[in-house]
């Protein structure tokens, strides 16, 4: 018996006695109608096309300009940074930590001139622009304004979203810089700065993701980025601020796997559970508060390096499946990533994967067509009770942040990793072209390669700024910030003040360690 990535047995074939106790006719509700279910507008793509937005940056902030340029001119609708790993942990390209990461998995980005740099040329009032930067998330949105104001453009027309999410760093992904408790006051203060001063920013990007992609199941993922997302509306709340001021503006990222209906699934359950969460234990009001509204990334953790043109189906197959589910945002993989960052023609056949599905399909022209789908609305049921069991557990435990310090979350995607491995180590689980289908020898591929002297480029750059900015300025501005993180005031103006005075991404974050802390992972008790 086959059985759904989150362990339910698959029927050969369903019918009505599988719909237990309700009608989809008379109960499942419309598109845009509480809990959104079926999408979260009456009339999603036929009103407005998914935003084709592709995660892309490497090496310097020229050539990631570069690169989001080809985008834009190749048809993109919205662009989605990359940043490298010393930037999204907090150090200057030239710190000793950052050593031979620089331009690596992301681009650098040490200052306002970097910043100024990577959006040369792109009117930023007219581009939605995604960032996926965590625990110095605020530092590089007010280093995106500082650029906008460069520009004469008011943060009131900026759009674009930071991740922003540290909570699932703390389970996955490692990008964390400060404890808990600081983390979610920066947080809270961001939430706050953005109703004040940037009101169209989507302030987060609570993250299933990663989460996924260190092998939590479909359930999991639901419950843990869900479960992240009420700890992120109590840390609001405990804050003093009102539900319907910042809730609309929180959104989510989920991936999309290859097992196509469950994903569907996946999708319609998360929206109904986030729905009636946010009405019922929140209070809340405004229906732009109850929306889930989420980007989506196919899954990199299922693209094979062997045979790796194979990818290109997975990824379509992968996309078809986040359209179906009515995503608001989509970045599909480039087939030879399992390999090295990809190359202009394989983001562009990413690219062009999504605009096949956009113009050459009929998915787009007709709202959440699986409806009623005997197969689908059992596994939308299956999903959601198995989200909210855990979800339940998380609870028990006092939320997401006394879990996450108790090991749970982490726990439980191993658990579920571990099984996915023996799988696919048995055979039982099929990856074609790897544990089945394989070539006896993979034909030779090219990867791209990022200039190991980006490194160099980028730390000179950083020397001259610190020769060429007013010394004092920049120490009395990082004296502020520290004054002001030992305090209770919003931490982002001094902020945006230092980075304005050409404070460097390290600087700022040091000034925050040295009141802050940093975050020490506890042992896991599970
Ligand atoms: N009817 C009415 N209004 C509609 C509509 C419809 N059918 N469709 C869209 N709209 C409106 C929306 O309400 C929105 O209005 P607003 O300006 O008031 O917000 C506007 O049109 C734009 O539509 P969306 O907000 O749906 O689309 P966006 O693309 O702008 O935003 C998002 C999508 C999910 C809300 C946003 O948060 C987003 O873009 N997220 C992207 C996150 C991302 O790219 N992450 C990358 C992560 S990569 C990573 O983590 C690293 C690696 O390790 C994976």
């Amino acid at each position: 018996m086959a059985l759904t990535e989150s362990g339910f047995p698959i029927e050969p074939v369903y019918g009505p006695g599988d719909l237990t106790g309700w009608d989809p006719a008379s109960e499942l509700g419309q598109p845009g109608d509480f809990p959104y279910t079926r999408g979260i507008y009456p009339n999603m793509y036929t009103g407005r096309p998914w935003t084709m937005r592709q995660y892309a940056g490497f090496g310097t902030a020229a050539e990631s300009n570069a690169r989001y340029r080809q985008l834009i001119e190749g048809g993109g609708t919205g662009l989605s940074v990359a940043f490298d790993l010393p930037t999204q942990m907090g150090h200057d390209s030239d710190a000793p930590l950052a050593q031979g990461e620089v331009g690596k998995v992301g681009v650098a980005v040490d200052s306002l001139d970097d910043m100024r740099t990577l959006f040369d040329g792109i009117p930023l009032d007219r581009v939605s622009t995604s960032m996926t930067i965590n625990a110095p998330a605020a530092l590089l949105l007010l280093l995106y304004q500082l650029v906008a104001e460069e520009q004469g453009i008011s943060g009131t027309e900026l759009t674009g979203t930071i991740q922003n999410d540290v909570l699932k760093e703390y389970i996955a992904r490692g990008t964390y810089i400060f404890p808990p408790g600081p983390s979610l006051r920066l947080t809270a203060d961001t939430f706050r700065y953005c109703r004040a001063e940037i009101p169209r920013w989507n302030t987060i990007s609570i993250s299933g993701y990663h989460m996924a992609e260190a092998g939590a199941s479909p359930a999991q993922e639901v419950a843990f980025t869900l479960a992240d997302g009420i700890a992120y509306v109590r840390t609001a709340l405990a804050a003093g601020m009102v539900v319907d001021e910042f809730a609309p503006r929180l959104s989510f990222f989920f991936v999309a796997r290859t097992t196509l209906l469950e994903e569907v699934a996946k999708f319609r359950a998360a929206r109904r559970i986030w729905a009636r969460v946010m009405r019922e234990e929140f209070g809340a009001r405004d229906p732009k508060s109850l929306m889930l509204r989420f980007h989506t990334q196919t899954a990199g953790v299922q693209l094979t390096a062997q045979q790796p043109e194979l990818n290109l189906v997975r990824v379509a197959v992968q996309a078809l499946a986040a359209v179906l589910g009515g995503t608001q945002s989509l970045h599909t993989n480039s087939f030879d990533e399992a390999i090295a960052l990809p190359t202009e023609k394989s983001a562009r056949l990413a690219l062009r994967t999504q605009q096949v599905l956009a113009h050459e399909t009929d998915v787009p022209h007709t709202v959440d067509p699986f409806a009623g789908s005997y197969a689908v609305e059992r596994m939308t049921d299956e999903l959601e009770a198995a989200a909210l069991a855990l979800m339940r557990r998380v609870e028990d435990q006092g939320g997401a942040v006394a879990a996450i310090e108790a090991g749970f979350q982490k726990a439980e995607i191993e658990r579920n990793a571990y099984r996915i491995a023996q799988e696919t180590e048995s055979g039982e689980r099929v990856v074609v072209g790897v544990n089945r289908f394989a070539l006896e020898r993979e034909d030779a591929y090219e990867p791209l390669r990022v200039d190991p002297a980006i490194e160099a480029r980028q730390c000179a750059a950083l020397a001259r700024l610190r020769a060429e900015r007013g010394g004092p300025a920049v120490t009395a501005a990082l004296a502020a910030l520290k004054e002001a993180a030992a305090g209770t005031a919003n931490v982002l103006y001094p902020m945006k003040e230092a980075l304005r005075a050409r404070a460097t991404v390290g600087e700022v974050c040091g000034a925050l360690r040295e009141v802050w802390g940093t975050y020490e992972p506890s042992g896991s008790t599970w």
